[in-house]
């Protein structure tokens, strides 16, 4: 058999279970891990440490509001899609251009900061060769704002989301979500970031119980594969490799577009908005001296109290917000944020050792004034818990089975399958009928041998219990997007209420497997007309 054939099959063998799964794992992972010495890997680890070559840390650009009055209850903003963008990457290596697709022509991400309450005008130009969408990651809106595969806007035109955002702050984003291009277009670098803010954030941060302002970063993590340099350029280069059914896993870590870059910080508290924007990667965020640090919110906003942790695993679109408290260290001392191994993991990128993201550079010293809140009010929105004796659905939950299989085309090729409760995707079918108002259990359940980010459209859902065992920790933030371990169940509560209106998506967040099929549509406020009963779109 052909080596195209032979790695997908070993791959599939053992993402599908086999008898001697340890045995097979271990075996794959020798033939496939870069070879390198204990020495190497250690190296590795160190080297970011004491480079003084690491690139600075770029702080993402924030876009201004268009009708010019920040204060007003509408915010006005354009994204235009384009490709062949000539974007500088900056690298401990050097640096050198890759082309990139991104909006308004900018070289970074970009970020909308936005007040809870107002009405968003999104105007979207697509100037791509291709369809595409702006869907809004996180928010709580109806269904034809939402930006899915099912509301594409072609190449060269125009459309304007118009939706009001009504829903605690949280670190949010966009993306496009075209049918089967999602993938290949955020990885081509359009992706941009949606701060939303409310009275309790800015009270907090007023109140020098949050950092704030040049306290405040964020961080897009993303990884990406280049090609060879051919006179200062390198190509991103798409699954192009046989484990690439895995998702894209590229092998170099980008933070806020650069590799591995460093940010001068004064010893006090800092606060981090960590996002996985990532196609495909999980990380197992650490610092390289596992010291703690502090949880404060999770994807859908704050939590009601602070989690001590030495890390904090994400997969593919998941963010936390983080406070790390340099305190403790004196003015010229460095500090890594890394992501260690994953156990269970199966990649030739994902690698045994220590990735490094970036580095801290502790450059001055400085009076803290910050006294993180340890708890938010009883009664805020954000710290209410959904009461699963109350769900709608209580005693006949609705089940999510995400699975991946192998067939034969009928060209006699094996092809990789990735469905949910044994369904792929299909534009024209909806799988999950909701009625109108109602809170909902989802039980969601990995039957295949790698985790699967989970996430689901038109609200934020919390985690009932993984297993049976009750949500703890950061668990108990509100969440969109839900890591799931091989041969776990997860159980997710949701409420939908009137703004949730039409046809949303619930998929795996690594893109490649959406975009392979593991995906489905689920309707709120189903009318009970003929067109629902026919199941039809
Ligand atoms: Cu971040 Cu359906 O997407
Ligand atoms: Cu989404
Ligand atoms: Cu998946």
């Amino acid at each position: 058999m052909h080596t195209k054939i032979l790695l997908p099959l070993l791959l599939s063998f053992l993402l599908l279970g086999c008898t001697n799964d340890t045995q097979t794992r271990s075996d794959f992972n020798q033939t496939t891990e870069p070879q390198l010495s204990e020495e190497e890997i250690a190296e590795l680890d160190k080297e970011p440490i004491t480079s003084t070559k690491l690139p600075s840390l770029h702080i993402l650009p924030q876009m201004s509001d268009e009708d010019g009055k920040s204060d007003d209850a509408t915010a006005t903003y354009t994204l235009s899609a384009n490709e062949d963008v000539n974007v500088t990457i900056e690298s401990p290596q050097g640096s050198w251009v890759t082309p990139m697709w991104r909006y308004n022509n900018s070289p970074l991400p970009l970020v909308i900061r936005a007040n809870r309450g107002d009405t968003m005008q999104l105007v979207f130009q697509n100037r791509l060769h291709a369809d595409s969408t702006i869907h809004s990651h996180g928010f709580k809106i109806p269904a034809d704002m939402d930006g899915g595969p099912d509301y594409p806007v072609s190449a060269d035109a125009n459309k304007t989301y118009t939706f009001t955002m009504n829903q605690p702050a949280a670190p949010l984003w966009f993306h496009p979500h075209p049918d089967m291009q999602t993938g290949k277009q955020v990885y081509m670098g359009l992706a941009g970031v949606f701060i939303l803010e409310d009275n309790i954030t800015k009270t907090l941060e007023e109140n020098k119980q949050l950092p704030a302002g040049e306290k405040d970063t964020i961080l897009l993590v993303q990884d990406r594969r280049f090609g060879e340099e051919k006179d200062g350029v390198k190509e991103l280069l798409y699954m192009n490799e046989e484990d690439d059914i895995l998702g894209m896993r590229g092998d170099s870590i980008l933070v806020n577009g650069s590799i591995t870059p460093k940010q001068e910080v004064s010893n006090t508290k800092h606060r981090y908005r960590l996002y996985n924007v990532s196609n495909a990667r999980n990380y197992d965020f650490a610092l390289s001296n596992e010291s703690n640090f502090t949880v404060v919110g999770t994807d859908g906003g704050l939590l009601q109290k602070p989690v001590e942790v030495n890390h904090i695993l994400l997969g593919a679109a998941e963010r936390v917000e983080i406070i790390i408290d340099f305190a403790k260290y004196r003015v010229g001392e460095k500090l890594l944020l890394l992501s260690k191994p994953i156990t269970g993991e199966m990649s030739t990128t994902t690698g045994s050792f220590n990735l490094p993201i970036m580095r801290f550079d502790i450059n001055k010293e400085e009076q803290e004034d910050i006294e993180l809140y340890a708890e938010l009010p009883d009664d805020a929105e954000i710290s209410k818990r959904l009461d699963p004796t109350q769900a709608n659905n209580r005693g006949n939950e609705r089940d999510f089975i995400l699975s991946m299989g192998m067939v034969f085309t009928p060209e006699g090729e094996l092809k990789n399958t990735f469905s949910i409760n044994g369904k792929e995707f299909k534009p024209n079918r909806v799988d999950e009928f909701l009625g109108s108002n109602v809170t909902e259990i989802w039980k969601i359940r990995n039957d295949s041998h790698m985790a699967h980010p989970f996430h689901a459209h038109a609200t934020q859902y919390q985690v009932l219990d993984r297993d049976g065992t009750p949500a703890s920790g950061t668990d108990l933030g509100w969440k969109d997007t839900f890591l799931i371990q091989p041969g776990e169940t997860v159980r997710i509560i949701g409420k939908f209420e009137d703004v949730n209106k039409g046809d949303y998506m619930y998929h795996c967040h690594i893109l490649e497997h959406e975009d392979a099929g593991m995906m489905g549509y689920f309707r709120v406020g189903s009318t009970g007309h003929l067109d629902d009963l026919i199941f039809q779109k």
